[in-house]
C-alpha cells in the first residue's frame, strides 16, 4: 500500500510528500506537530480506537484540523 501510494505521489509530481509506516498508537510525531490529521478506513479495526485519537490529539497543534 506504501509503495503503490508513493509511486502515485511520484507519478503526479508530488515530490514534498513524504508515506511513512507507523504504528497509530505511538505516531512517529512530536506533540502538537501536525496541521491535520486523518484516519481513513481504520478505526473500527482497532482493539482501541479511543487510544488512537488521543494519539491523533497528541500531534495535532492547537491550530490543527482533525
Ligand atoms: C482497511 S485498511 C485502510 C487503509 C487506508 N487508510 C485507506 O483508507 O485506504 C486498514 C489499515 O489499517 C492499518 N492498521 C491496522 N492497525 C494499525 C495500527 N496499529 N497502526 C497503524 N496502522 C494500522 C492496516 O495495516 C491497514 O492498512
Amino acid at each position: 500500500m506504501l509503495a503503490i501510494a508513493r509511486a502515485r505521489f511520484e507519478r503526479e509530481g508530488h515530490r514534498h510528500v513524504q508515506v511513512r509506516l507507523g504504528d497509530i498508537y505511538a505516531l512517529p510525531f512530536s506533540d502538537g506537530s501536525a496541521d491535520l490529521v486523518t484516519i481513513h478506513q481504520v478505526l473500527h479495526f482497532l482493539d482501541d480506537p479511543g487510544r488512537a485519537l488521543m494519539e491523533a490529539r497528541r500531534v495535532l497543534s492547537p491550530e490543527g484540523a482533525c
